[in-house]
């Protein structure tokens, strides 16, 4: 099969060649991928210190080519959306039934591959700071794949969402749900309940410097600037709010559900995928390109075929 596959001479570590067709273990499905998307994390970290030669990609829509051995899971021809650790960004992946989620049919697969990592990460992260209606939420980085989705999935649960990004996006992001737009830290006005962030460095000290004390909850989902968090003693000692990490492979227990349920809303129209690129899997050097250069505000689709 056709795959991107590692390659350390390649310009971004990766270049389509021929890969060996995947092994399923009896419990794993085997889906002809139509769709992925891109992420961060796996275009910055994971590619560059991946092995030659290894299949990455976490995110995945297709159709069943052959269903598991064991029996569980959809049969073939079934349209579904995948996550798993590696080996999306493939003609065909093998992954585990409990990974793999059945959609609407008719669904569009590249608005279907947006959801796995940014769509169940957002989720997952507001489920952590648990009931948000009416309350004042900030999302951080809220111009880019998760954190559109955040701010779209906290709207939809009843949250006042406050939303940082630069100035050129806040049309959009208010279109999304978000009650108020800020372009810096100096503008937020009044304290959040809660608040989600994914750029880390001052940002995040930031954040959790406008919780609410007590009872203030920031869920730390990621550190796209890169830069180290310090955090001066008087905002730790003494104070009732409460920073906590977030990681979304260390327990996917029903994921397969949240993605069934993320892939409704999608196709009822209640979740705007946010595609800012979209084009056949050659061109993903240019998609790899925008993305690290800070140039896509949403989520990079490649179309497999
Ligand atoms: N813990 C987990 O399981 C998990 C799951 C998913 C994602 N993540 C992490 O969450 C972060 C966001 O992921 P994503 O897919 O939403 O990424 P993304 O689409 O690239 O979005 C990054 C966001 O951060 C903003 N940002 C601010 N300063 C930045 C800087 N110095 N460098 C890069 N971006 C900066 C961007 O603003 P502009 O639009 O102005 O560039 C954008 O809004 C990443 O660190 C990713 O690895 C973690």
């Amino acid at each position: 099969m056709r795959a991107l596959v590692v390659d350390h001479t390649a310009p971004h570590h990766l270049r389509i060649a021929e890969a060996p067709d995947p092994h399923p273990t009896p419990r794993q499905a085997v889906i002809e991928v139509a769709a992925v998307s891109l992420n961060r994390g796996e275009i910055a970290f994971r590619a560059p210190n991946a092995p030659a030669g290894v299949v990455l990609g976490w995110d995945a829509a297709g159709v069943v080519a052959r269903p598991a051995e064991d029996g569980s899971g959809p049969p073939a021809g079934t349209l579904v959306l995948t996550l798993d650790t590696d080996g999306a960004w493939a003609q065909f992946r093998a992954v585990d039934t409990d990974r793999v989620a059945v959609v609407p049919t008719g669904a569009d697969p590249g608005a279907l591959a947006t959801l796995p990592v940014a769509a169940t990460s957002a989720l997952r992260a507001l489920r952590r700071i648990g009931l948000i209606l009416g309350q004042r939420v900030l999302v951080t980085g809220a111009s880019g794949g998760v954190g559109r989705f955040a701010v779209q999935l906290a709207a939809l649960s009843g949250a006042h969402i406050v939303a940082l990004a630069a100035r050129e996006h806040h049309a959009d992001l208010r279109a999304l749900g978000a009650a108020e737009t800020i372009a810096t830290t100096a503008d937020l006005d009044a304290p959040v309940a809660a608040a989600i962030d994914v750029i880390g460095g001052e940002t995040l000290t930031w954040a959790f410097d406008s919780l609410h004390d007590p009872d203030g909850i920031l869920v730390s989902i990621g550190h796209a600037s890169g830069d180290e968090a310090r955090f001066a003693a008087p905002s730790l000692v003494g104070r009732q709010r409460t920073i906590t990490g977030f990681y979304l492979f260390a327990d996917t227990r029903r994921i397969a559900h949240d993605m069934t349920m993320l892939a409704g809303l999608l196709h009822q129209g209640r979740l705007d995928p946010a595609i800012a690129w979209r084009r056949n899997w050659e061109h993903s050097e240019q998609a790899i390109t925008h993305l690290l250069n800070r140039e896509l505000h949403g989520k990079a689709v490649l179309d497999v075929t």
